[in-house]
């Protein structure tokens, strides 16, 4: 199916939302207060591993304003933070596995006094043995963190492994001329999200509670507060408040935040708010998991890869939380965008004394980019090939088969967003500007890198009950419409596209379509707003919507002796019709992927409905006397299908590649025994506007994918993913030593310069 380019399809529309964000009209959780709001405030263990052995109660009401303590006897429901596996508890009972986690709950009349009231409060631990590191977690002679037994499904720490085997990875590498094989790294990355985590639980009339938070996935919450309630789902209202970026961040955490708020609403029956701050923010919720990763991939001497053997390991934290969906990524995301008749991969997820981790933008799949990336570096050195004619050569094309055996038979937009970008950079003269720059320079080197990613588009194999979206959509008596869908705005212009999409095909202009609050007492559950998937998902489902409503409108006027041509002028006259009459003016959309067959023996089969491909190049300027990097220039080409609004996808490559950029050469935080070096953002280096690249080039390669809305894949995460390694690369180029390293600090850039 083949669209037409109409008005509203690819405009750069400016975000409805961002008028009353600029002016500060929008009310993000922390600007709402109901009648009688409590302040919560969280105890937390100082430990990263140790016995509860007393917690002293009286010692919480030193202050008299202090209203109430919660502590796991006080949970009605069942004390979990439900995610996925129920091994979290809401309040630490006997146990405390890291440093943060919740001990017990305090409400008073201000959040000041709850925070005094706090740290007064007596308890007493008996310390137990720590281990924080992943490797050494797995070795049989660890101390077992896990809490209960069936949270490991590997046994001892080992959370989650899982496998792929395609083809004869052993015969692959007999095959091979030559084999690269290396070790990486990388660290935690903070989502530095502008707003905190935060919620407000407030009691409702009937015995209900309604959740008002920052947050993802309104669904996931609605389930995790009627577990730790023991109250049915129907009882429990979510509202998603305006939300100040999430990036992940808030798919799993506001299941835990809001399950502690409606404790203490709760117990007190008054309305309580929970707003964290910014140091216990970055201190106690999760981060991007970090990781080790050992690489060997076999070539022929012409480049074309035969066989890759892949071994991931991931550092989960003390708690399952989402790190199955995060490692299962990892796993089909490995092999990147080439065509490899030969694969095995191992990817196993491991339980330490440390914060649980969860979603970050792209899940687990930066942790295997940089190698899947580095590694093609190393063999184009050692093959004396060029960077961009080895990955050329090994690009998956249209009818090609992906590492899981997927047969990729449309949509396959990599090759030439391979071709654009290194088109816009003019690869062989900038390569050449940048040698004889070299030669000039002593301390200042220029270095080019290159990086193609593939990005599995929603949740694919690994959550495939998850993958459908509802929409409902209403003709209100005046001709204007409004429409629901449970998915969220968190920064990324989920609106505007839903907007477009409606707008088009109904024909009626944008500015009289509203999309209505998320509240999940009112809207249809859309799925989780994660995996990109949001613009395709409930865009399927507005656009289902939108067909049916339009259906309807045209059978009203061809009724009343309309034309077909009239419509659009007329749209009122027949809105007015269908209240006159008691005409149904609502209608309800719905959008299901084609069901996926993978096979979590094999690790093959149909992962993902569709892929996104991108390629991205950086040029850095590295200081070897500081070690310091400056990224100088930047294009980044992506396949995302037909792209509905221009300017909005634009600004979503430019803030991926931002955080890229902080991933590849300077976010991290140091972890010793289990407790985190830093105290907020101020010891958390983020990239600034100094850091990026004002005018980089950003361009789409729109291969068009004709189950998506108008041909729309997803995009939201796929700038990060393809951004650090194109930096990576540079910086290796540069200094003429492949990184394996994240950050690539000034001191780790100077070791590379020691080693080459
Ligand atoms: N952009 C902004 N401004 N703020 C965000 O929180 N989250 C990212 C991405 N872009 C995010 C963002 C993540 S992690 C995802 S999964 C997608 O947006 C989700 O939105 P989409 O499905 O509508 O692309
Ligand atoms: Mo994005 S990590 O899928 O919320």
């Amino acid at each position: 199916m083949t669209h037409m380019r109409t008005t509203l399809i690819g405009a750069g529309l400016s975000r409805p939302d961002a008028v009353d964000k600029v002016r500060g009209d929008a009310k993000y959780v922390d600007d709402l207060a109901f009648p009688g709001m409590l302040h919560g405030w969280v105890v937390r263990s100082p430990l990263p591993h140790a016995k509860v052995m007393h917690v002293d109660l009286a010692s919480a009401f030193s202050h008299p304003d202090v209203s109430c303590l919660v502590t796991h006897e006080d949970v009605p429901g069942k004390n979990v933070v439900h995610v996925i596996y129920d091994d979290q508890p809401a309040l630490a009972c006997d146990v405390v596995r890291y440093v943060g986690e919740p001990v017990a709950l305090i409400a008073a009349t201000s959040r000041k006094v709850a925070k005094q009231a706090a740290e007064g409060m007596k308890i007493t631990y008996e310390e137990l043995p720590v281990v924080s590191d992943p490797v050494e977690a797995l070795r049989s002679d660890s101390p077992v963190i896990v809490s209960l037994e069936a949270a490991a499904e590997g046994g001892g720490n080992l959370f989650n492994e899982m496998v792929l085997h395609k083809g004869d990875a052993d015969a692959g590498f007999a095959q091979a001329d030559v084999i690269i094989e290396g070790d990486y790294e990388t660290g935690y990355q903070e989502h530095a999200y502008i707003e905190t985590q935060g919620a407000i639980a407030v009691p409702e009339e009937g015995g209900g509670m309604a959740i008002y938070a920052s947050m993802q996935c309104p669904f996931y919450v609605q389930r995790a507060v009627s577990v730790v309630l023991g109250l049915p789902m129907s009882k429990i209202r979510v509202i998603q408040a305006t939300t100040g970026g999430a990036f992940g961040g808030k798919e799993d955490v506001p299941s835990q935040i809001c399950s502690l708020a409606a404790l203490m609403a709760w117990k007190t029956r008054r309305p309580v708010k929970l707003v964290l701050d910014r140091g216990e923010d970055v201190l106690t919720t999760s981060k991007r998991h970090p990781s080790r990763v050992h690489y060997r991939t076999g070539a022929m001497f012409d480049g074309t890869i035969t066989a890759i053997d892949v071994d991931v390991i991931l550092n989960a934290g003390a708690y399952q939380t989402l790190s199955s969906a995060v490692l299962w990524r990892s796993l089909c995301t490995a092999a990147g965008p080439y065509r490899i008749p030969n694969v095995r991969v191992n990817a196993k997820s491991v339980a330490t004394n440390t914060v649980p981790n969860g979603a970050f933008r792209g899940f687990g799949s930066p942790q295997v980019i940089f190698p899947h990336e580095a590694q093609l570096d190393r063999l184009a050195e050692a093959l004396n090939l060029d960077r961009a004619n080895i990955r050329r050569r090994n690009v998956l094309v249209e009818g090609d088969r992906s590492s899981t055996e997927q047969l990729l038979d449309s949509s396959v937009g990599m090759a030439d967003s391979l071709a654009r970008a290194t088109e816009m950079v003019e690869w062989n003269q900038r390569l050449e500007a940048i040698a004889a720059f070299n030669e000039q320079h002593r301390d200042i080197k220029r270095g080019l890198g290159i990086s193609c990613v593939l990005y599995g588009v929603g949740l694919g194999g690994k959550a495939p009950f998850l993958d459908k979206a509802g929409a409902t959509m209403k003709l209100e008596a005046d001709g204007s419409v409004a429409v629901a869908v449970g998915t969220v705005e968190m920064g990324q212009g989920l609106t505007t596209s839903l907007l477009q999409i409606a707008a088009e095909e109904l024909g009626v202009s944008i500015e009289r379509i509203q999309l209505a609050p998320v509240d999940t007492s009112r809207v249809p559950d859309s799925g989780p707003t994660v995996a990109s998937r949001g613009t395709m998902m409930s865009g399927l489902a507005v656009l289902d919507a939108a067909r049916k409503l339009r259906e309807r409108v045209e059978e009203v006027a061809l009724g009343n002796g309309m034309d077909r041509s009239e419509i659009r002028q007329r749209w009122d006259e027949i809105a007015n019709l269908f209240w006159l009459n008691n005409l149904d003016p609502a209608v309800e959309g719905w959008a299901k992927t084609e069901p996926v067959s993978w096979d979590p023996q094999t690790g093959l089969g149909d992962a993902y409905p569709v892929y996104a491909y991108a390629c991205h190049i950086a040029e850095v300027e590295v200081d070897t006397v500081t070690g310091e990097t400056d990224v100088i220039d930047f294009v980044a080409v992506h396949d995302s299908g037909r792209i509905l609004n221009r300017t909005l996808a634009t600004g979503q490559v430019q803030g991926g590649v931002a955080q890229g950029i902080g991933f590849a050469l300077m976010e991290d935080i140091p972890q010793k025994d289990g407790f985190l070096m830093v105290n907020g953002l101020t010891t958390y280096r983020l990239p600034t506007i100094r850091d990026v690249v004002l005018d980089m080039g950003v361009d789409f390669i729109e291969a068009e994918f004709s189950a998506g809305p108008f041909g729309a894949k997803g995009l939201g995460e796929v700038p990060l993913m393809a951004a650090h390694a194109a930096v990576a690369s540079a910086v290796s180029h540069a200094v003429g030593h492949q990184a394996t390293k994240y950050p690539l600090e000034p001191c780790t850039v100077a070791e590379l310069l020691r080693s080459a």
